[in-house]
């Protein structure tokens, strides 16, 4: 799959690095922007308080699926019910929340965990099967939270996310499981 990553940090180089091992070509822009022109998905990875900004340095999204992994570190636009709303005004694709309840910081830690650490999604209905594809691609297994209505509850998990890892687990993975499956 051709991927571009719209933010080349923690979150952006971090998931660059592990879907080329998996075979995507996946180029990477940093706040100079660039052309997205023929990429199948488009991952959002910046402070929040760049979207605005971001998209009018990067041509070529197209119909391209889109996975926002923002959240609101650096404040928000309460006019949009959700960041992840506010990347959907910026583009035509199917658009999903994904990555952003998960610490990039540990990305070097999944492959050796007994089993994939979960990734909780939204997503628009046309987003589901590439976004589960790159969930899994990038070592984690997808838990889907509903559709895009479900974002800002993702964006607010953060709150929940700071105050376990304060609490004295540190940064974790989670997993979410039926019953006997643990
Ligand atoms: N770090 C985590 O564990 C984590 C987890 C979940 C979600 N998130 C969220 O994911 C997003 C990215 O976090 P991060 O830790 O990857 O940040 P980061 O390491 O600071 O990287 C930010 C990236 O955004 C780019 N950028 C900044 N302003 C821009 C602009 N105006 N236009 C285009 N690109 C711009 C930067 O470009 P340059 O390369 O040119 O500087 C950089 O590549 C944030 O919303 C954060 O809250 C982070």
């Amino acid at each position: 799959m051709k991927i571009a990553t719209i933010g080349r940090g923690n979150i952006g180089g971090g998931l660059a690095k592990r879907w080329r091992a998996t075979g995507h070509d996946v180029t990477e822009f940093g706040s100079e922007g660039g052309n997205a022109t023929g990429s199948d998905a488009v991952l959002v990875a910046i402070p929040s308080n760049a979207i605005e900004n971001a998209f009018t340095k990067v041509a070529g999204i197209g119909d391209a699926i889109v996975l926002d992994a923002t959240n609101a570190f650096t404040g928000r636009d309460e006019a949009f019910e959700s960041l992840a709303h506010q990347v959907k005004s910026h583009v035509s694709g199917p658009v999903a929340k994904a990555f952003n309840c998960n610490y990039a910081a540990l990305y070097d830690e999944i492959d050796s965990q007994r089993v994939p650490p979960c990734c909780l999604y939204a997503a628009e209905s046309g987003a589901v099967g590439v976004t589960e594809l790159l969930i899994r691609d990038a070592g984690f297994h997808p838990v889907s939270a509903g559709g895009l209505g479900s974002a800002r509850m993702l964006e607010d998990h953060l709150g929940l996310m700071t105050a376990i890892n304060e609490g004295g687990l540190g940064r974790f993975f989670y997993r979410y499981a039926m019953p006997g499956e643990l």
